[in-house]
């Protein structure tokens, strides 16, 4: 299925979601939230669909932010500060409650909005050319969709205080060491371990891989008792599966197991 500023593309159990507007460093305006939307609301729902990229188009980004041009137009009209937020919010939170994980492929620019896009996903593979950064204090405005609040819980007050009010860029080597992001490339090493790291997951069972992510979101949205028995529950639901089953039937007659998602 294709859309107007993204493209998707399907290739066996891995989805890749192409960020397409190159000519403004795939910047977010409101078509693009529209349109990952109901990308992300389809791909949720196809169970032969196991493992999601988002990378950008083009060489020189993955995505500079937010449109810049369009809140600019928009001059204290509608969306409001908090409608954005809200809107921001939403999909950031999709992505983060997809069934399936979600692989950042960075690739240049991941800026404001576009850092944290790459922030709402599970796993972040970056090449050593990318760039990272909250410059949103330059324009009079901060990363209010979320962004303050993730990166305080990715990587800690210290280093998130600094990002958000310094606005300054830094490069992959300096994300890696925050553990902002969790694997550094060449940058031509970023398809093939971006590839490699989809097809590992694919190949779990993706009955675990939901209810792995939902212990873990319950750990950040939720205080520490309502996130243990969120824990126990998606536990539960994991032990109780076929897939657990089959996987531990496998390690016993040694061979591989074929994990079917129920
Ligand atoms: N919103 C809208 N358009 C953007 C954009 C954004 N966030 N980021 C880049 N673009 C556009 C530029 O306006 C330019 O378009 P033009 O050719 O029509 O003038 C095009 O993308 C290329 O960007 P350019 O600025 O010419 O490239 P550069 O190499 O000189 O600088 C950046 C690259 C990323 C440092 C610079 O584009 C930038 O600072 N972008 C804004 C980043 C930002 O503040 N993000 C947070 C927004 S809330």
């Amino acid at each position: 299925m294709q859309f107007e500023t993204i493209l998707q593309d399907n290739d066996g159990p891995v989805a890749t979601i192409t960020m397409n507007r190159p000519d403004a460093l795939n910047a977010l305006n409101g078509q693009v939230f529209r349109d990952l939307t109901d990308c992300l609301l389809g791909i949720a729902k196809d169970r032969e669909i196991r493992v999601v990229v988002i990378k950008g188009a083009g060489d020189r980004a993955f995505v500079a932010g937010a449109d810049i041009k369009e809140m600019a137009a928009s001059e204290g009209a509608a969306p409001t500060g908090s409608e954005r937020s809200y809107f921001g919010m939403h999909v950031y939170d999709q992505i983060r409650h997809m069934p399936q994980p979600v692989i950042a492929s960075i690739n240049g620019y991941a800026l404001g909005g576009g850092m944290l896009l790459a922030m709402a996903c599970d796993v972040r593979v970056a090449a050593d050319s990318a760039t990272f950064g909250y410059p949103e204090i330059k324009l009079g405005i901060f990363p209010g969709t979320g962004g303050t609040i993730l990166l305080d819980r990715l990587i800690g007050p210290a280093n998130a205080r600094s990002i958000c009010l310094t606005g300054e860029l830094f490069d992959a080597a300096r994300a890696y060491q925050l553990g902002l992001i969790t694997h550094l490339v060449a940058r031509d090493e970023l398809a093939g371990e971006t590839a490699r790291l989809a097809a590992l997951m694919a190949g779990y069972s993706p009955v675990a891989l939901r209810e792995t992510k939902n212990a873990l979101n319950a750990s950040m949205e939720m205080d520490f008792e309502a996130a243990r028995e969120a824990e126990i529950a998606a536990h539960a639901r994991c032990f109780a599966s076929n897939d657990r089953v089959e996987g531990m039937k496998a390690f016993v007659e040694k061979r591989s197991p074929r994990f079917r998602g129920d």
